[in-house]
C-alpha cells in the first residue's frame, strides 16, 4: 500500500542509536527480568499517567486480569464490560470465572456512558470495565458517581490510550486502576509485549507486584499464588526512550486527525469521529462511520489506500460469546459500529498530503467515482 495504515519503521528508524545504546545497556547489565530498568519506567510511566504507582507486567490482557484480582474481583462476581472492544476486556473476566455483563456503548465515541451502565448494573456488580476505545476518553466522571455510591469498581481499559486527557487529567488514573497495553502498533509500543497497571492506591499496587511474579515477597517466601507476568528489562529500556516522544507523537496525531475532521466534514455520508465532553483524545485509530463500508474500501484499497475494520463483530456476535443471553439486538449501537466503522491511515510520521489525498479520495468515491 501507498499509504500504509502504519508505519512503525517510519517511527523507529529515527530513534535507532538511542533505542540501540538501551538495547546493549541492558545487555551490558545481565538484568533481564524486572530490576532496574523496569521500576524506572513504572516510575516514569505512573508519573506520565499523573498517579503514584506503575507495576509492568508482561502484556495488558494480563494488566487487565491482574488488575481485577488485585481489585478483589474473583469467580462468580458480576463485571460489566462494553459489546464493543477488542475481545481482552472481555476475555479477562471469563478467564478469572466472574460472571460477564455486557453494555451498549455510545454510538460518538464508542465506549460506555452512565446511560448505557445503568440499565445493567445490578445488586450482583462488582466492577465495570470502561475502555477508552481508539484512544478516545469515555465519559468517566458519571460513571464514577453512578458507581461509587454502590461500591461498584471502576477499571480503565487504556490499552489504546496513552496519554488521552479527560478534564485535563491523563486518563488511567480515574478508575482504581488503569490497564496499558504496551504491543508494538500502540501510541507507545514495545518491540514485543508488554503492559502496565497504574493506580493510586498503594494496597492495590502492593498486590499487583505479588500476584505477577509467584506471590513472591522474599526470595524464598511466597505470600499468595500468583502467575509470572513480568516485564522485561529489554522493553521496559526501549519503552523509557520512546516514552520521551509519546506527546510529541500524540500530538502529531491530534492535528492529523483535525486536518481529516476538516476535509471530512463537507461530506454527509462520512460520520466523523465524536469526542465526549472534556475529552482529548490521542487518536490511537482515526475511525468514521459510514454505510457501504466494504465498497468504499475496495474502492481505496485500488487507489494505494489501506484501511482497516476494528472491530467486524460486536462481542456478542462472536462465537465464544453468542449465547441466548444475547440475541441479535440485544445492543443495537454496537451492532450498528460493528458495521459502520473504518479506520483511516493515521500514525505520527504520516504527511498530511496523504491525508488529503484519502480524504480527495474518499469524496471522489461518494461524488459517484466509485461507478
Ligand atoms: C482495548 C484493548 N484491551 C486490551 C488489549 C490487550 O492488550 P495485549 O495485546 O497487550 O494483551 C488490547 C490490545 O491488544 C486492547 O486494544
Amino acid at each position: 500500500m501507498r499509504i500504509p495504515l502504519l508505519d512503525l519503521q517510519a517511527m523507529h528508524a529515527p530513534l535507532r542509536a538511542e533505542l540501540d545504546a538501551a538495547i546493549a545497556a541492558v545487555l551490558d547489565s545481565g538484568a533481564f527480568v524486572l530490576g532496574h530498568e523496569v521500576s524506572a519506567f513504572e516510575a516514569e510511566f505512573a508519573a506520565f499517567c499523573g498517579v503514584a504507582h506503575g507495576v509492568g507486567v508482561a502484556n495488558g490482557t494480563d494488566a487487565l486480569i491482574l488488575a481485577l484480582e488485585a481489585c478483589g474481583i474473583g469467580p462468580g462476581d458480576e463485571v460489566i464490560v462494553p459489546a464493543f472492544t477488542f475481545i481482552a476486556t472481555a476475555g479477562v473476566v471469563s478467564r478469572l470465572g466472574a460472571r460477564l455483563v455486557f453494555a451498549d456503548v455510545d454510538a460518538a465515541h464508542a465506549g460506555l456512558t452512565a446511560a448505557t451502565v445503568a440499565p445493567v448494573l445490578g445488586p450482583a456488580t462488582k466492577a465495570v470495565i470502561a475502555v477508552h476505545l481508539y484512544g478516545y476518553p469515555a465519559p468517566l466522571l458519571d460513571l464514577r458517581r453512578l458507581l461509587e455510591p454502590r461500591g461498584v469498581v471502576l477499571l480503565e481499559d487504556a490499552a489504546q490510550a496513552h496519554g488521552a486527557r479527560l478534564h485535563g487529567t491523563r486518563v488511567g488514573g480515574f478508575g482504581r486502576a488503569g490497564c496499558f497495553s504496551f504491543y508494538p502498533t500502540k501510541n507507545l509500543g514495545a518491540l514485543g509485549d508488554g503492559g502496565i497497571v497504574v493506580t493510586r492506591e498503594p494496597e492495590v499496587a502492593e498486590r499487583l507486584r505479588l500476584l505477577r511474579n509467584h506471590g513472591r515477597r522474599t526470595q524464598v517466601e511466597h505470600l499468595t499464588p500468583g502467575v509470572n507476568s513480568r516485564l522485561d528489562a529489554l522493553q521496559a529500556a526501549v519503552l523509557r526512550v520512546k516514552l520521551r516522544y509519546l506527546t510529541a507523537w500524540n500530538e502529531a496525531r491530534r492535528r492529523l486527525a483535525a486536518l481529516y475532521d476538516a476535509l471530512l466534514a463537507p461530506l454527509p455520508q462520512v460520520t466523523r469521529p465524536g469526542v465526549a465532553e472534556g475529552a482529548e483524545p490521542v487518536y490511537h485509530q482515526y475511525v468514521v462511520q459510514v454505510e457501504e463500508r466494504e465498497r468504499l474500501r475496495a474502492f481505496l484499497a485500488e487507489r494505494g489506500i489501506a484501511t482497516a475494520v476494528y472491530y467486524p463483530l460486536a462481542l456478542h456476535e462472536q462465537p465464544a460469546y453468542r449465547s441466548p443471553r444475547w440475541p441479535r439486538g440485544s445492543f443495537p449501537v454496537a451492532e450498528g459500529l460493528a458495521r459502520r466503522v473504518l479506520s483511516l491511515p493515521l500514525f505520527p510520521e504520516l504527511p498530511e498530503e496523504a491525508v488529503r489525498e484519502v480524504c480527495a479520495a474518499i469524496a471522489a468515491f461518494y461524488a459517484g467515482g466509485s461507478g
